[in-house]
């Protein structure tokens, strides 16, 4: 992908994405929409993906038909919110090797600590996807992107659902080149670090939780 950040202005996405705004909208509703929109998502990170043939025969004639290129992708989940995108995008990509990055605050330095990592093997040969709902600050979204660095990755995109100007900032200072795939660039961030208008807690707002 050539452009740092994507914002997918397709009618189903934005349709989608205003439902799960309203806070009204039930955890039910919800997760259903974020597994919907995540596949749109999905479609649109993996448009460029390369692309091989081989020969295979229909009823008809035998043909070179297109087919992916390359080793299987790896979808890393930055816990806990990212398992709602995780899931949408397994629908679209089955194949695909999943990893876990578990990042939390710092309450003192307000730095992101790591207390989870599993990742697939041979990253450095695979498209990494690592996915987050929501980009607000961005300091552990590129924590998370050092740690998948420093496992081996070297092509890796970033999927999220809503972004602020201060996160893709902040990734396009700490990672130039990891294209960001979103629904939508916000307007900013209020003192608390939650996207305005933004969605809320995703977490809380999929898992049902306070
Ligand atoms: N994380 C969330 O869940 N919501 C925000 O608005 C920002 C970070």
């Amino acid at each position: 992908m050539s452009e740092h950040l994507t914002v997918v202005n397709h009618p189903l996405v934005q349709h989608k994405l205003t439902l799960m705004r309203q806070k009204e909208t039930s955890t039910a509703v919800f997760r259903q929409l974020l597994r919907e929109i995540s596949q749109l998502l999905a479609y649109e990170i993996t448009r460029e993906l390369p692309m091989t043939t081989k020969t295979i025969e229909t009823p008809m004639v035998e043909m070179e038909a297109p087919v992916l290129d390359g080793k299987k992708l790896a979808l890393v989940s930055i816990l806990r919110a990212g398992n709602g995108l995780l899931d949408g995008v397994l629908e679209l990509i089955p194949s695909a090797r999943v990893g876990f990055v578990g990042l939390y605050r710092d309450e003192e330095t307000l730095q992101p600590v790591q207390y989870y990592f599993k990742v697939p093997e041979e990253l450095q040969e695979r498209l990494v996807i690592a996915v987050d709902p929501m980009l607000a600050t961005g300091n552990s979204s590129a924590a998370a992107i050092d740690l998948l660095k420093e496992a081996g990755a070297t092509n890796i995109r970033f999927l999220c659902l809503l972004a602020a100007p201060e996160g893709v900032a902040r990734m396009k200072e700490a990672h130039p080149d990891v294209p960001i795939v979103t629904a939508s660039l916000d307007e900013k961030l209020n003192d608390m670090g939650y996207i305005v208008p933004g969605l809320g807690d995703a977490g809380d707002r999929m898992f049902g939780t306070k």
